[in-house]
């Protein structure tokens, strides 16, 4: 017999068992250690992502910047999320983005 398998990373970053209210937004929940192949955003294993530290410190400098140097905001407050097949705003998540004035600040 012939099996195939389909593995995603869906099975268990959306597994309540691993991630309580898996839909809401909850940052808080990285603080307690996520066990060993449960969230596997850059893969894992031999195939791991071979620049995940950079990527993850690109992320962290690019966050950095735009809460501490801009003022910005949503244009969309409420903007669907779709899957297709990976989870991205509808249209695109446009932002109102202002540099901010750090004189006065
Ligand atoms: C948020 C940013 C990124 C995400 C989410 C991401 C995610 C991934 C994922 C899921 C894989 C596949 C792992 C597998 O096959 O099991 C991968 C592989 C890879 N990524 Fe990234 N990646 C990111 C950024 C980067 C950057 C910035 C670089 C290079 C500068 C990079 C280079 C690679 C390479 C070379 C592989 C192939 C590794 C191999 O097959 O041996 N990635 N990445």
């Amino acid at each position: 017999m012939h099996v195939q398998v389909l593995w995603t990373t869906y099975g268990t970053h959306y597994d309540p068992q691993y991630f309580p209210n898996p839909e809401s937004f909850d940052p808080n929940r990285f603080e307690e250690a996520v066990r060993p192949y449960v969230y596997l955003p850059f893969g894992g294993g031999p195939r791991l992502c071979a620049r995940f530290e950079l990527a993850k410190m690109q992320i962290l400098v690019f966050m950095h910047m735009m809460v501490t140097k801009y003022d910005w905001s949503l244009v969309y407050l409420h903007e669907p999320i779709t899957i297709d097949p990976l989870p991205a705003p509808l249209y695109g998540m446009p932002i109102n983005i202002y540099e901010r004035n750090t004189k006065s600040n």
